[in-house]
């Protein structure tokens, strides 16, 4: 793989099966080397992630003593039911955790039971006791949008100017629905984030985060900046063809 480090973290760009082996052994090397009691591990949405899941479920390319001991979770949600297939928990649910034998209680969906604020404050507080205060993930998945939006901070996003240094948040998102998301903060207190981006339909988004001028209320992924030393972006040509 072509690797490039850059303002916004480390890339490596190659074929989707190098991505999908690479998205793995980041995750394999962290685990083997974490010192959490609880090593955490959370995904996202979108249609990169499913298929990574059906590639894990169907090489086996996850050990089955990470498999036993991780606690698994989404870093943003829609406010849907688990069995929606809309739901990001539910679909890491159905294509990994269920197919790979997750125990029941290492996996941490967002209470979607709740409404959407007391569910932001109730998975603040399995998180807190999870990874321990101020501790995000270990390993954060993210993906990125054709509008360079990453977890749920779309253009314009007031959680791009104001966290308040919570790590998670719940917000309604104009023309999507109330979301559930990792903040800028939480983000800068995981240990690895991981942005997996395929496709020519992310060649502009990631053109627009290296190149035009930093501001993340316009080009959302541009926050990454802010914890770019934990950054792996993994691409394939593509995507990077405009880098
Ligand atoms: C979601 C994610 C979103 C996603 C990107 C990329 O829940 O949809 O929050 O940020 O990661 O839109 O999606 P693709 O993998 O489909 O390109």
């Amino acid at each position: 793989m072509i690797e490039r480090i850059t303002d916004y973290g480390r890339f490596f760009v190659g074929t989707k099966e190098q991505i999908f082996e690479k998205a793995a052994a980041l995750a394999i090397e962290a685990h083997a080397g974490t010192k959490s009691k609880n090593f955490t591990w959370a995904f996202t949405g979108g249609s990169t992630p499913q298929d990574w899941y059906r590639w894990v479920a169907s090489t086996k390319a996850l050990p089955a003593g990470l498999l036993a001991n991780t606690h698994f979770t989404v870093s943003d949600e829609r406010h849907v039911p688990l069995n929606s297939d809309q739901s990001n928990f539910g679909n890491a649910e159905r294509l990994l955790m269920e197919p790979l034998g997750v125990p029941v209680e290492h996996r941490h969906p967002w209470v979607v039971a709740y409404e959407p604020p007391a569910a932001a404050e109730a998975y603040r507080r399995t998180m807190m006791i999870l990874a321990g205060p101020g501790k995000g993930y270990d390993v954060c998945f993210l993906g990125m949008g054709d509008d360079s939006h990453t977890a749920s901070f779309f253009p314009g996003s007031p959680l791009l100017e104001d966290d308040g240094n919570l790590p998670f948040a719940a917000l309604d998102v104009p023309g999507k629905g109330w979301r559930l998301t990792i903040t800028p903060a939480g983000l800068r207190s995981c240990g690895l984030i991981v942005v997996m981006a395929l496709g020519a339909g992310k060649a502009e988004a990631l053109r627009r985060v290296l190149h035009d001028p930093f501001d993340p209320l316009k080009v959302p992924s541009q926050i990454l900046q802010t914890c770019s030393d934990r950054v792996v972006w993994l691409v394939d040509e593509a995507a990077a063809s405009r880098m």
